[in-house]
């Protein structure tokens, strides 16, 4: 059988696994802190935000760009479940629109058509690791004054003509073993993180943690969404 994914885990994954463990931090702190400079580095993105897993990645960013019931998000129905769920999740509607045959991702025509008043958002997916015509997207978003959320769980470093997935919108990203075999896979449960600009950054930050920034104010239920140190 050929497995569809293969971690490569070596000496240093080990001994970065150890030291965590041995540090008696396992949540939050300076590995996360440092995986997150890190992948906005790889992102060219200001700011990346560790959270635990891609779907709480794609529905805080649906939260953060204030997505909620009466509003529609047109994404691909050729997806992991999570990219319609989340958009329920937030009470929004999920609109499918068809995908282009040659490409399996999103058909801008087919977005173009299925714009209307309640529309808020457009969720490509940038399919086994192949980026959504993002040429045609953006300007379409701009032209509406739509929010662009992009589900790049199956992306990382992906890139059109230089410019990395998740630096078009707010990008979504997993790191579940099967999605990036690169060293975060040496983690079961894995640690994702999500771009996002700066005015939705706070929403994001308050709902990972459930707790304002600087304080033990509890502003939020989304705890859950919390990237474990030992994921990065
Ligand atoms: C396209 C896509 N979106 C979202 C997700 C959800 O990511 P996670 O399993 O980390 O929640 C996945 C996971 O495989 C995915 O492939």
């Amino acid at each position: 059988m050929i497995p569809i994914a293969r971690a490569q885990i070596g000496p240093e994954e080990e001994a970065a696994v150890l030291n965590v463990m041995r540090s008696g931090m396992l949540a939050q702190g300076a590995q996360v802190a440092a995986f997150e400079q890190g992948f906005a580095e790889v992102c060219r993105v200001c700011e990346a935000i560790a959270v635990s897993s891609g779907t709480a990645a794609l529905h805080l960013a649906l939260l953060a760009h204030e997505v909620g019931p009466g509003d529609e998000v047109i994404t691909s129905p050729f997806s992991f479940a999570a990219t319609g769920n989340t958009i329920l999740l937030v009470g929004a509607t999920p609109i499918f629109v068809d995908i282009d045959p040659d490409t399996y991702n999103l058909d801008p025509e087919q977005v173009a058509h299925a714009i209307t008043p309640r529309t808020k958002a457009i969720m490509p997916v940038h399919l086994y690791g192949n980026p959504a015509n993002m040429g045609r997207l953006v300007p379409l978003a701009e032209a509406h004054g739509l929010v662009i959320i992009e589900d790049a769980c199956q992306a990382h470093a992906a890139a059109i003509h230089g410019k990395p997935v998740g630096s078009f919108g707010t990008g979504a990203f997993s790191f579940y073993p099967t999605n990036c075999a690169s060293l975060l896979a040496m983690s079961p449960s894995g640690g994702e993180s999500l771009t996002t600009p700066r005015s939705g950054k706070r929403i994001v930050r308050s709902a990972r943690d459930g707790v304002c920034p600087g304080s033990y104010t509890v502003t939020s239920v989304f705890s859950e969404s919390s990237a474990a140190r030992l994921s990065a």
